[in-house]
């Protein structure tokens, strides 16, 4: 097991992670860093150019990963348009939990405790900085707020792991219709969206801070576990799986609402600092207007992402895996809207929308 002094021991001899490109203008303006060197998984710049603990050259800073210069190609856009919210809706998501009910709730509840406890544990939270136990996604009070560095590696490694459980499901439910031949009913497509949709949340964090490589190693790792459990679940239960991934998707909403919690009491002023730039890539992606380009618009523009993937997955997890018609592309015979996954917390029962 991995013991805070060996974070503190790995991360500090070689440089594990940065605060780049967005971070970059507040150094060199002097609004930035002077701590020096923080323990954990991101180090500090200090004042001027220099850069205690940076083996990456100054160039890349701009950009951990800048798009390919080719011949001929001017810009390749995303695959899968982002559809927008309205403010009201993104300011209307709340963090909730749906009640344990099954056994099968009841099992993905308590492995997703155990991650939850992981991720706690990797971001190098206090007892002071973790909100009350009983009440893990819906409280959101802490005596100690995180740093700007610890939301980070959080974001970081949410998001890292995040993109996996719609891939595998929808790769099986595709494998699963060519094997069988039988029809998928819309499932495929919005499993496959959630996927790509939390990959565009991981490239704009990581447009944000460079991952050192223990970080990576550990986001190697968890990815390995993790596609090979979700992969061997999803045979097992798909229900179960959406239900987990539904419960991951709580803890989604509950992390960027304490952020925007904490970017609102000033608590992380890196972030409000008027210099402070988005990346462009997240700009570009959400269609954000300009004026509503702050960390805190940002972070609503995600967490009504997760709110979605949230009502999804525990919409999902009610239905027959094996019939039922994916509810979020259907239309219906009655003209009604389809339903609105980031407006149901808990998920909508089968017979409101079959
Ligand atoms: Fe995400
Ligand atoms: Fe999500």
């Amino acid at each position: 097991m991995l013991s805070t002094q060996a974070q503190i021991r790995l991360c500090s001899t070689k440089q594990v992670t940065r605060l780049s490109q967005a971070v970059v203008p507040l150094v060199h303006s002097g609004l930035g860093y002077n701590a020096g060197l923080k323990t954990g998984f991101v180090s500090i710049y200090q004042h001027g150019s220099t850069r205690s603990f940076s083996t990456t050259p100054e160039r890349r800073l701009k950009h951990f990963f800048p798009a390919q210069e080719t011949e001929n190609i001017r810009q390749t856009p995303p695959a899968w348009e982002h559809h927008g919210f309205t403010e009201q809706e993104m300011l209307d998501i709340v963090p909730a939990h749906r009640p344990v009910e099954t056994w099968g709730d009841w099992a993905a509840w308590k492995v997703m405790r155990v991650c939850r406890w992981g991720m706690d544990f990797c971001t190098g939270m206090k007892s002071e900085q973790q909100v009350d136990k009983r009440d893990p996604t819906t409280a959101i009070s802490t005596i100690k707020p995180l740093t700007e560095e610890q939301w980070l590696v959080r974001f970081l490694f949410l998001e890292s792991i995040a993109g996996v459980p719609g891939m595998v499901a929808g790769m099986l439910r595709h494998l699963h219709s060519m094997r069988r031949l039988k029809r998928d009913n819309g499932w495929i497509e919005t499993l496959l969206e959630e996927s790509y949709n939390e990959r565009m949340h991981l490239m704009t964090f990581m447009t944000m801070a460079e991952p050192g490589w223990f970080m990576k190693l550990m986001i190697l790792g968890a990815q390995g576990v993790y596609f090979n459990s979700m992969f061997i679940s999803y045979l097992i239960s798909p229900k179960i799986t959406h239900r987990f991934v539904g419960y991951l998707e709580e803890e989604a909403v509950h992390t960027y609402t304490m952020a925007i919690k904490q970017i609102d009491e000033g608590h992380l002023p890196r972030w409000t600092d008027p210099k402070f730039e988005i990346p462009e890539i997240a700009a570009k992606y959400w269609h954000m207007p300009v004026g509503k380009r702050t960390m805190k618009d940002l972070l609503l523009y995600i967490r009504a992402d997760e709110a979605c993937h949230r009502g999804v997955n525990h919409t999902l997890s009610n239905l027959n895996q094996k019939e039922d018609p994916n509810p979020f592309v259907s239309v219906y015979k009655s003209e009604r809207e389809p339903p609105k996954p980031a407006s149901k917390p808990q998920g909508y029962e089968r017979a409101e929308v079959i």
